[in-house]
């Protein structure tokens, strides 16, 4: 989390530091700042809050400058704690936690220097003042060596004019020509260009940008020659549209979207995975969040269809948990972002335990697409809003589809033509799901929500229930329809909402049942079925007909009337649905 820039040209560098900067606030919003170097001085601009609040920082002097958007993790959001940090002749922007800061801080406080923020990263600009001898990069060098845990860093020197200093270890990082000038980013969009010519610091490494050229270098050693990232300008451009919001365009981007992601296996590309999969004896699955989600629904795909044995895990969980990974283990790491620190972690280990790994991602320059023995793209297009939506259907496409592949080497079961079928039926799923517009007065003011299911329903309405948290700030909770009784029956008042997702007509009658006892106790039942006869029945205040598209893929539909409750509800309520607060898109922290 948190977004870094840098820029050295002949123009300003404050308005260029700016409008890329804009382009990362999904990365972190809570505040802001930039600094410019000029004639041997630094011009500071901070704000709490957004980029918007930089007001005057084009007037910033200097043709080169740092910039941050940040998602606190140490030190409240507040001004006093925005990036750049600057001490004495250095300024430092940082991206990531520095995990041993107390005592290097309490080592720096001992030599009688005193700290203006509650940050983990303004010890770095300290140890710089420490270790600077005349050279930025070696300074950096010298202070990187002190840092455990992760960093992304620009950094400026007062002694050196138009010269930033980059390093990386576990946050992205880019650097590159741009805007006429040479720049670096935590990600591709902030300056992506038609004619921009791009290249990914990896771990252990760093560079030194100067006006007119960067040079790369390792932590320890000489210069590396690296190739230009492909990235197309058009796609990676962060534009509405048209749309009121983010959110609202990337839902409506879900049948496109649909489509896209289903790799062909046959493709001989994709040879070496295939061949992976078939030899697979067990799969374990670990991601974050929405990524997760779409964990739960493959399960149902892979051991249904396929009848390959599929554990799920949060990838924070996976890692601390001392996994078994037997022979023949395929890792299915998922992440939009494949940014994910703790998705990274998971997956690493598994590939220390000798699993074969394999990244689902949006963004194939990832760091987890990078460490993968496999990489399966599922081509989404950019997407900006917080809240996930259309990625969380293109990773089900793109595993509905593994899963069915592999179901057909294994004279499985088979699962006819509906995945071809899906971006239709999406479409039909989106323009009923408007209907769940009447819906948000029941909601707006609810002190809680609930949402059940069962099997595959049970993922979809866990799906649900964090986009309506994430972007509503209403406190839900996502429960196994069978399980209610067990406990959680007790927080149903009258009038609470119940959302009851039913697509499966095997179970059909027991998530029947399941209503009749929420509505026993007052909820009121909105119901999300691909099965008509459900939709009126006794008990169910509202409810939203999908298409069918059978029981295992039917969350890929269900969901999709969920996105547009949790986005309906959140404007109601006046919130941002694309910005939700104490969020960032891409979460690079433990
Ligand atoms: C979903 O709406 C979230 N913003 C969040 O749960 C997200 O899915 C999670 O942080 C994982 O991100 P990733 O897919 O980039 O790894």
């Amino acid at each position: 989390m948190c977004g870094i820039v840098g820029f050295i040209g002949k123009k300003r560098a404050a308005p260029v530091l700016a409008k890329n900067l804009k382009k990362l606030e999904y990365r972190g919003y809570d505040s802001a700042g930039i600094a410019t170097l000029a004639k041997g001085s630094f011009h500071l601009l901070r704000c709490a809050g957004p980029v918007a609040g930089l007001r005057g920082g084009g007037m910033l002097a200097g043709t080169c400058g740092i910039g941050h958007t940040r998602w606190a993790t140490h030190g409240a959001p507040s001004e006093e704690n925005a990036h750049p940090h600057i001490y004495g002749r250095f300024a430092v922007v940082h991206n990531g936690i520095i995990e041993n800061y107390h005592a290097l801080k309490e080592e720096c406080e001992k030599r009688g220097e005193a700290f203006s923020s509650q940050t983990d990263s303004e010890v770095i600009a300290h140890l710089l003042e420490r270790y600077y001898m005349g050279e930025l990069l070696e300074a950096l060098r010298a202070v990187c060596a002190r840092l455990r845990g992760s960093y992304a860093l620009a950094v400026m020197c007062a002694n050196e004019p138009e010269t930033i200093a980059l390093a990386r270890e576990k946050s992205p990082l880019i650097a590159g020509y741009s805007d006429g000038g040479t720049v670096c980013a935590s990600d591709i969009p902030a300056v992506a260009k038609q004619g921009a010519e791009l290249y990914a610091i990896e771990d252990g490494e760093c560079a030194v940008m100067k006006k007119e050229r960067i040079t790369f270098y390792g932590m320890g050693g000489g210069e590396i020659d690296k190739s230009p990232l492909a990235f197309d300008p058009e796609t990676e451009a962060p534009y509405r549209c048209g749309f009121p919001h983010f959110m609202k365009k990337e839902m409506a981007e879900i049948p496109a979207v649909l489509k896209a992601a289903r790799p062909n296996l046959g493709d001989f590309r994709y040879e070496a995975f295939y061949e992976a999969l078939c030899r697979a004896e067990h799969l374990q699955i670990a991601a974050c969040g929405t990524a997760y989600h779409a964990g739960l629904a493959a399960k149902f795909a892979f051991e249904s269809l396929a009848r390959v044995r599929t554990e799920v895990s949060v990838a924070s969980e996976y890692r601390y948990c001392d996994p078994i990974v037997p022979d023949g283990t395929l890792m299915l790491a998922i992440s939009q972002s494949g940014e994910t620190a703790d998705t990274i972690a998971a997956a690493r280990l598994a590939k220390e335990r000798g699993a074969k790994v394999v990244a689902i991602v949006n963004a194939e320059s990832s760091s987890l697409a990078a460490l993968a023995d496999y990489v399966i793209p599922v081509r989404a297009g950019r997407e900006i809003a917080v809240a996930a939506t259309k990625t969380f259907n293109a990773q089900l496409a793109a595993l509905y589809s593994i899963a069915a592949s592999l179901a057909e080497y294994r004279k499985k079961r088979g699962y006819g033509d509906v995945l071809a079928q899906l971006p239709g039926l999406a479409e039909a799923a989106l323009a009923a799901g408007e209907g769940v517009r009447s819906w948000v007065p029941y909601f707006v003011g609810a002190s809680s929500v609930y949402f059940i299911g069962r099997g595959a329903d049970y993922v979809a309405a866990l799906e649900g229930c964090l986009k309506l948290k994430e972007i509503s700030y209403l406190p839900s909770e996502g429960y196994p329809a069978g399980e209610l009784k067990h406990g959680t029956l007790a927080l149903v008042e009258k009038n609470t909402p119940v959302v009851a997702v039913l697509t499966s007509r095997r179970l059909a009658e027991k998530m029947m049942s399941a209503i009749e006892e929420v509505r026993a106790r007052g909820a009121k039942v909105f119901l999300i079925t691909s099965l008509c006869e459900y939709a009126v029945a006794e008990g169910v205040t509202l409810s939203v007909v999908v298409p069918e598209c059978g029981e295992i893929f039917s969350p890929a539909l269900s969901v999709i009337p969920l996105q547009q409750l949790a986005y309906y509800v959140s404007i109601a309520r006046g919130n941002n649905p694309d910005k939700p607060r104490n969020l960032a898109k891409s979460v690079t922290v433990e």
